[in-house]
């Protein structure tokens, strides 16, 4: 059994925002990750931006998460960064596969086979700026033919890297099909750096069976905690002390889903706060049946007083069964 490994809850643009990842502590989370903060949006001061880049006590550590095209306009961005923020970490992106970034040189594009000695010279100028210790995170590679994880793992320790997170699937997949383990594993065997496991992690079984099948030092998860925010608070627990905690009830989910909300309340408008909530609040129902109608009220909720009062609608209503 790995003994206790990092948990890190993976960068998700939209959602891992301060109030988010403040949230996420409360759940024994030992790192969170920034929304990906564009190198240009900083040289230029982008007031949203500069927004995103703040961070607050109670959520140290935390990693702040950068993306460029160049190694030029990265150690700009990141010379930004280092006067206006206060973090811990330096994440760099260089998975993002949405073809806006991708056609910019950015993201996943740093894994094109051509570019690997730039990737390296670019790693290790960053890392020599930087303040604080910096990680990379990954995909396998740009499609199923050009798949070379390992090779990009070692040439990030040799830029200097200290953590590596691998999202186990390539740049062509985006979303689609499963995450792969089996690279996740050779790249741990290949490399000393630490190797963080990200992918389709969404139960507490899932989560054993990765670390045991690739042995990494941790697990990123992103959409497994979304709405299940309690499954960080069941890992930790289990590698503690091997002790499986119960899964959620109903009440305890929407007591959740509130205090998510208070939180994204304290660092958004209240208006910003609902409007993300549509997206959010549904995800806290996953488990359970009946809900359906419930899950189209919360997305087109208003304000906050037709947030709380489908809350309690739906922990009065008696039809509502918990999948097992
Ligand atoms: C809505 C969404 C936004 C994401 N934003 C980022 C991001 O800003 N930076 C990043 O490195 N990865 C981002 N990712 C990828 C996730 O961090 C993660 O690698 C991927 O979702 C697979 O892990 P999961 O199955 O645990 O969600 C995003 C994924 C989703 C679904």
């Amino acid at each position: 059994m790995n003994n206790k490994p990092f948990i890190i809850a993976a960068p998700l643009a939209g959602y891992t925002n301060l109030g988010y990842r403040r949230f996420l502590k409360t759940f024994g989370v030992d790192l969170t990750v920034s929304e990906m903060i564009s190198d240009f949006a900083l040289i230029y001061h982008n007031k949203e931006t500069l927004n995103m880049v703040k961070t607050s006590l109670d959520e140290r550590p935390v990693a702040l998460q950068l993306f460029g095209g160049s190694k030029e306009t990265l150690l700009k961005g990141l010379e930004v960064l280092q006067e206006v923020a206060t973090y811990d970490y330096l994440d760099l992106n260089f998975g993002c596969p949405v073809n806006k970034v991708f056609k910019n040189n950015a993201g996943s594009a740093f894994l094109k086979k051509e570019r690997r000695d730039e990737l390296f010279e670019t790693v290790q100028a960053i890392v020599n700026l930087s303040k604080v210790p910096v990680s990379a995170k990954i995909r396998l590679g740009i499609n199923e033919d050009n798949i070379n994880v390992v090779e990009t793992c070692k040439i990030l320790e040799k830029a200097g890297v200290s953590l590596i997170t691998i999202h186990g699937r390539t740049k062509a997949q985006l979303y689609a099909g499963k995450a792969n383990y089996d690279y996740i594993k050779l790249a741990k065997e290949a490399v000393k750096v630490k190797i963080i496991a990200n992918g389709d992690i969404d139960s507490l079984s899932k989560a054993i069976e990765v670390l045991n099948y690739t042995k990494a030092d941790g697990i990123a998860l992103g959409r497994g905690i979304l709405g299940n925010p309690y499954l960080i608070t069941q890992i930790k627990r289990y590698y503690e002390d091997g002790t499986i905690l119960k899964d959620p009830t109903l009440k305890e989910q929407l007591e959740y889903l509130k205090q998510h909300y208070s939180l994204l309340k304290e660092t958004k408008n209240v208006d910003r706060a609902i409007i993300e909530m549509r997206g959010i609040a549904p995800h806290y129902l996953k488990r359970f049946t009946n809900i359906k109608k419930y899950k189209v009220k919360l997305s087109m909720i208003k304000n906050e007083d037709e947030l709380m009062s489908i809350i309690d609608e739906i922990l009065f209503d008696e039809s509502i069964k918990t999948i097992i």
